[in-house]
C-alpha cells in the first residue's frame, strides 16, 4: 500500500519524507489555505521533496476553465496529478488531460457509481472520502469494498484507489485489509501508524538491561566518531 500525506505543510512533509515511506502527497484548497502560502509555489515546492504523485487541486467549475487550470498545474512538475472534482465538467477534463498525458485524481467521490465514472474518464487516482461518509452515518470503508471489487472485474479500469478523509489508524488498516492502492493521510495519522505501547515498554526494557552489560556495539568506533 502506498501512503500518501494529505498536506500543504512542507514542513511535516519534508520530515515526514526522511523516513521514506511517503510515496506522495495530496493538496486541496482548504490545506492550501491553511498553509498561508501561495498555490503554485508551495506545491513546486513539495513536488521537489517528494517524488511520487503531487496532487494539486483545480479551482474552477466549468470544463474549459478547469482544463486551462489542469494544464497549468500540470506544467509545474513531472509529479504533478491534476486533481478535479467528480462532476461532468470534472470527468470531462479529466478525459481530455488523461489524453495528453496528465495524471488525474478524481476527488469528492462518495459513491461506486461515481467511482465507476472516474475510471471510465481515465483517470489515474480516484479519492472516495472515507471520513466524510462516516461523519454522516454511512460507511466509508463499505464504499472502498464495492469500488476495489468493482474495478477488479474490468481489466481496461487502470485507476487506483486513493482512500482519502482518512481520520485514524484503522481506517488505514481497513482499507489496506481490502486492497486499496493508496491512502493518503494527515501527518498525524501516519505518526500514530508508528505508535504501540508494548514497543515503547519493550524497547524501555531492552535498554535497561543493555546498559548492565556495559557493552556498546561500535564501541570505540562511536567514541571516535563522536571526537
Ligand atoms: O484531501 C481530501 C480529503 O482527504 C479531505 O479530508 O478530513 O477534510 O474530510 P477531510
Amino acid at each position: 500500500m502506498k501512503f500518501f500525506l494529505d498536506t500543504a505543510d512542507i514542513a511535516e512533509i519534508r520530515d515526514l519524507a526522511a523516513t521514506g515511506l511517503v510515496d506522495g502527497v495530496t493538496t486541496n484548497p482548504s490545506l492550501v489555505a491553511k498553509s498561508g502560502r501561495n498555490f503554485i509555489e508551495v506545491v513546486r515546492e513539495i513536488c521537489g521533496v517528494v517524488s511520487g504523485p503531487v496532487s494539486a487541486e483545480t479551482t474552477a467549475t466549468d470544463h474549459p476553465t478547469m482544463l486551462a487550470e489542469g494544464r497549468k498545474l500540470a506544467k509545474i512538475a513531472k509529479n504533478i496529478a491534476v486533481k478535479v472534482p467528480l462532476t461532468p465538467d470534472g470527468l470531462k477534463t479529466c478525459k481530455m488531460l488523461h489524453a495528453e498525458g496528465a495524471m488525474v485524481n478524481v476527488t469528492l467521490c462518495f459513491s461506486a457509481a461515481q467511482a465507476i465514472l472516474a475510471a471510465k474518464a481515465g483517470a489515474t487516482f480516484v479519492s472516495p472520502f472515507v471520513g466524510r461518509l462516516d461523519d454522516i452515518g454511512e460507511s466509508g470503508m463499505a464504499l472502498i469494498r464495492d469500488i476495489v471489487e468493482i474495478y477488479r472485474q474490468y481489466q481496461g479500469f487502470k485507476t487506483e484507489v486513493l482512500v482519502a478523509s482518512i481520520r485514524h489508524p484503522m481506517h488505514v488498516v481497513e482499507a489496506a485489509k481490502l486492497g486499496a492502492q493508496i491512502g493518503t493521510m494527515p501527518p498525524t495519522v501516519m505518526r500514530q501508524l508508528f505508535l504501540h505501547p508494548l514497543t515503547d515498554k519493550g524497547l524501555a526494557a531492552f535498554l535497561a538491561d543493555w546498559k548492565k552489560t556495559g557493552q556498546s556495539i561500535l564501541g570505540d568506533a562511536k567514541a571516535a566518531a563522536a571526537e
